[in-house]
């Protein structure tokens, strides 16, 4: 049994409502719920965090240090800019994926890049709210194998 952070980054509290035809119109509350079904059929623990501030969502990283076992973090726009988040990341030692309801790479260009790949175990993006369940199967297959 483990913990897993589920962490998420800013304007991820208006999904559902926020630029559906990109996001989907699942909320965030029901992608939290898919997220914890997932780790309960493989016996881990979902914590959930949300924040539209760097600061907190580093408060949140260093947090888990020591505590959780894995990090699911959709870091929002953060992930095209934010150091400091890829810092904490780094951090932390335990699987980290980075993970994000829309693919990226499809989109404008300033979205391309990610400064917290570089630091996560693996990456799932472009599958919408379904992303939510295999983030989770894939930090407990990292998990069930001790990878990071
Ligand atoms: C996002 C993609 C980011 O570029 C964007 O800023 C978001 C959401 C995603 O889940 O597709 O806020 O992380």
């Amino acid at each position: 049994m483990g913990t897993i952070l589920l962490v998420s980054g800013p304007n991820l509290n208006l999904l559902g409502d926020r630029e559906p035809e990109i996001y989907g119109t699942t909320s965030l509350a029901d992608l939290v719920e898919i997220a914890r079904a997932t780790a309960a059929a493989h016996g881990h623990d979902v914590e959930h965090v949300q924040a539209n501030g760097e600061g907190a969502l580093i408060d949140a990283i260093h947090g888990a240090r020591g505590r959780c076992d894995a990090i699911v973090i959709n870091p929002g726009a953060f992930t095209h800019y934010a150091y400091a988040i890829a810092d904490a990341l780094a951090a932390f030692s335990g699987p980290i994926i980075e993970l994000h309801l829309s693919n990226t790479h499809r989109r404008d260009a300033w979205r391309h890049r990610s400064v917290v790949s570089p630091v996560a175990t693996g990456v799932i993006m472009g599958f919408g709210a379904n992303g939510y369940r295999l983030a989770i199967e894939a930090v407990a297959g990292c998990l069930t194998e001790g990878r990071s």
